[in-house]
């Protein structure tokens, strides 16, 4: 009802009465004062005036359905979002709820309590500072596939962000970096048989409009946000919206023709390794290399000591 009450108000451009709407929704105007109050403490400004009644003034900064809804352009991805005002963590919950729901439900929070990330790193995710959220999928595809995904959500937010004049690099597999820090991860995890996924849940957090207090001393060499670079607030509806258009895209690509090649051509042209020496981390192991490519399966190419190229499916890679 509250919803309902909402789009109300958003589809009219005047005041409207608290009769009209207690008629609308056959509810007495005291119950209306009640969501119209809860609808306040969402953060939304409504104006009331005695014999003219209500008005939305100011929209709040969340990343709820309605408020996302004009700017999304998908058919399927972020078509149903579970929002959060506090979580544990979106990839947690959304491992949770998986099997019951469909491809494309996307889960976001304002703020994530213990946000996981890749190595079971601890993912900062402060007060409606970031976008934390992870999509639900459910490819028809070889569980060998899903690496592929983590590729497809950085090109999707690689392509986000350039639509947003913002220009990133995309640190193969699972970063995105702005003046070589990063300000993106993504962690995608998958449930799957012995040759059928049951789901995959891809996990992006992203530091939008974190300060500098925000980054803990020993991540500031490695971490920023955009804001940090860019030295304003960035509209997080915009970038979650964009990220959400592009994605699905992308994504068609990949499984209805079983193509990657345009986030392959992203990643490559913006890659933040290709040309560099590079170490491989795997463990406690270390290797040292250079690397080349990212070929059309989206492997890493790497030159190692006397000039033996391998591809790298997977690892932790530092420059
Ligand atoms: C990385 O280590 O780079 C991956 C970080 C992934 C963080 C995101 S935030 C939303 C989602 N929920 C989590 O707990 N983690 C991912």
């Amino acid at each position: 009802m509250k919803n309902k009450i909402l789009k109300m108000l958003k589809d009219s451009e005047d005041f409207i009465s608290g009769e009209e709407m207690s008629k609308e929704f056959h509810m007495t105007r005291a119950a209306i004062w009640k969501y119209i109050n809860m609808l306040k403490e969402d953060g939304y400004i409504i104006e009331s005036i005695p014999r003219k009644g209500y008005k939305i003034i100011s929209f709040p900064d969340i990343l709820t359905y309605e408020e996302v809804e004009e700017y999304l352009d998908t058919d399927f991805i972020g078509r149903n979002i579970y929002y959060f005002n506090s979580i544990n963590s979106t990839n947690r919950k959304a491992k949770e709820i998986a099997f019951g729901e469909k491809e494309g439900t996307v889960l976001v929070a304002e703020q994530q309590e213990e946000g996981k990330g890749r190595l079971g790193r601890h993912w900062i995710s402060p007060k409606g500072k970031g976008i934390w959220m992870s999509i639900i999928l459910k490819p028809k595809v070889d569980p060998m596939k899903v690496a592929k995904i983590t590729l497809l959500g950085a090109a999707a937010v690689y392509k986000a962000l350039s639509n947003m004049n913002i220009k990133s690099q995309i640190k193969w597999p699972n970063d995105v970096l702005i003046d070589g820090k990063k300000i993106c991860g993504i962690l995608t995890e998958m449930s799957a048989e012995l040759n059928m996924i049951n789901y995959v849940i891809m996990g992006i957090g992203i530091n939008v409009n974190l300060d500098e207090s925000d980054i803990p001393e020993e991540l500031k060499d490695k971490a920023t946000s955009i804001k940090i670079i860019e030295d304003k607030e960035i509209d997080r509806k915009e970038l979650f919206t964009n990220i959400l258009n592009e994605f699905e895209k992308i994504y068609k690509d990949f499984i209805d023709r079983d193509s990657i090649s345009e986030a392959i051509d992203i990643c490559k042209a913006n890659s933040a390794l290709i040309g560099k020496d590079i170490r491989i981390i795997r463990g406690d192991e270390v290797r040292v290399g250079k690397a080349l490519d990212i070929n059309e399966e989206g492997h890493l190419v790497v030159e190692f000591d006397g000039g033996i190229v391998e591809n790298i499916y997977s690892g932790e890679i530092s420059i």
